[in-house]
């Protein structure tokens, strides 16, 4: 099908370029990984058949293995034939990676790296990372609810540049016996312009707030970001513009999180602030994100594969679901079937289905399964 520009975020990055109100056909790769991703990303698929049913929309579903699963059946974290399928495909569905089997492995072999190297060969540039706290949530958050009710907040992440990917990178031995560790924080005039973009788009369509994240008081790669993104603003006069050091948004994020619309993050201050902007919404189980950048989307929940609770029907599939519903709005223009979604979500919420991670007084706790039943069950009515 071909693919357009969905302008809302000011980038091309491959949306199925479609007529309001036709029927999409597209071929989604579903990748669901190691740990609890095998549990919450049939729950998403689930969701999306019943959407393409009543909405009489065609998806085709092609699995694939990434991560620890395709290390242990092909030696290496992401197979080429995994790459291939996602690039051949309209948008890739990603559960999770990694966990203690594979922890000592050197780097190079890391599920982790499955997950690098497919946002690197995808160019997905721009993460974005939507924490908005669900009333009926608003008790399962360690905040007070007078701290984080109402918070709305988008974390726009640059996602393929940054200490992440910088050269030099590695670890050397010494004459003297040690080791020394090296990674190296980079980022050039383009890689900045491009996702400040994104954030000033984005905030367009929100509440007009863009707070850039850096740490300019003491690094250089930081005091360029800066520049770049005051250069970048110049277009976008109708948009508010702050900046604030990491450390301090970190700090601001707990104390008072509704002062944020859009905060526009390097790779690395974007990671961490988007785990800590998760638990202002209950928990990390109800995060979703969508990665974007050329010509195919990847839609996967913010957190990882907590082992630690796999295998047992008890992971937050809410997550990975909502990720299927910002697939279909951003990759495929179905602004109705995402929204449906939503609302499936905050019906099964008010009506009390509480996965563990969430769970509190008065509410009912089901496992995985049961609450993609309830999900699909709320889409249906
Ligand atoms: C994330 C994760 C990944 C990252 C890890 C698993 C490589 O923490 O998507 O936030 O650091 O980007
Ligand atoms: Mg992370």
């Amino acid at each position: 099908m071909a693919r357009g520009r969905r302008n809302d975020i000011g980038i091309d990055y491959g949306a199925i370029e479609r007529s309001k109100g036709e029927a999409v056909k597209a071929k989604i790769a579903v990748l669901a990984g190691d740990g609890v991703g095998r549990e919450i990303v049939p729950e998403a698929v689930k969701v999306l058949k019943v959407i393409a049913e009543k909405y009489g929309h065609t998806f085709e579903f092609a699995t694939a293995d990434i991560g620890g699963q395709a290390l242990d059946k092909f030696g290496v974290p992401l197979p080429n034939d995994t790459l291939t399928l996602a690039k051949q495909s309209d948008a890739v569905l990603l559960g999770a990676v990694g966990g203690p089997r594979w922890e000592s492995l050197e780097y190079s072999l890391r599920p982790e790296r499955a997950l690098l190297g497919i946002r690197e060969a995808l160019g997905l540039y721009a993460n974005l990372r939507p924490a908005k706290v669900y009333t009926t949530l608003v008790d399962a958050s360690t905040l007070k609810r007078e701290v984080i009710e109402g918070i709305d907040i988008l974390v726009i992440r640059e996602l393929t540049g940054g200490i992440y990917f910088g050269k030099p990178k590695g670890i050397e031995k010494l004459p003297n016996g040690q080791e020394r560790g090296i990674n190296t924080e980079v980022y050039s005039t383009e890689e900045v312009r491009r996702i400040a973009k994104v954030a000033f788009e984005a905030a367009r369509k929100r509440r007009k707030k863009v707070t850039s994240v850096d740490k300019a008081n003491v690094l250089e790669s930081s005091e360029l970001w800066r520049k770049v993104v005051i250069d970048v603003h110049g277009s976008y006069p109708d948009v508010e513009l702050g900046h604030i050091y990491v450390d301090n948004a970190a700090m601001q994020l707990v104390r008072n999180p509704r002062q944020f619309d859009v905060l526009l993050c390097n790779n690395m201050f974007g990671d961490i602030l988007s785990d800590e902007a998760a638990m202002l919404t209950g928990s990390i189980g109800m995060l979703p994100s969508a990665s974007l950048g050329a010509k195919v989307g990847l839609f996967e929940p913010i957190h990882g594969s907590a082992p630690d609770i796999a295998g047992r029907n008890i992971a937050n599939p809410i997550a990975t679901i909502a990720s299927a519903a910002m697939m279909l709005s951003y990759a495929f223009q179905l602004e109705k079937e995402a929204e449906a979604i939503e609302q499936a979500i905050v019906k099964t919420l008010d009506l009390g289905y509480r996965t563990k991670d969430i769970q509190g007084p008065g509410t009912q706790t089901v496992g995985t399964v049961e609450m993609g039943d309830a999900i699909v069950k709320n889409l249906n009515e």
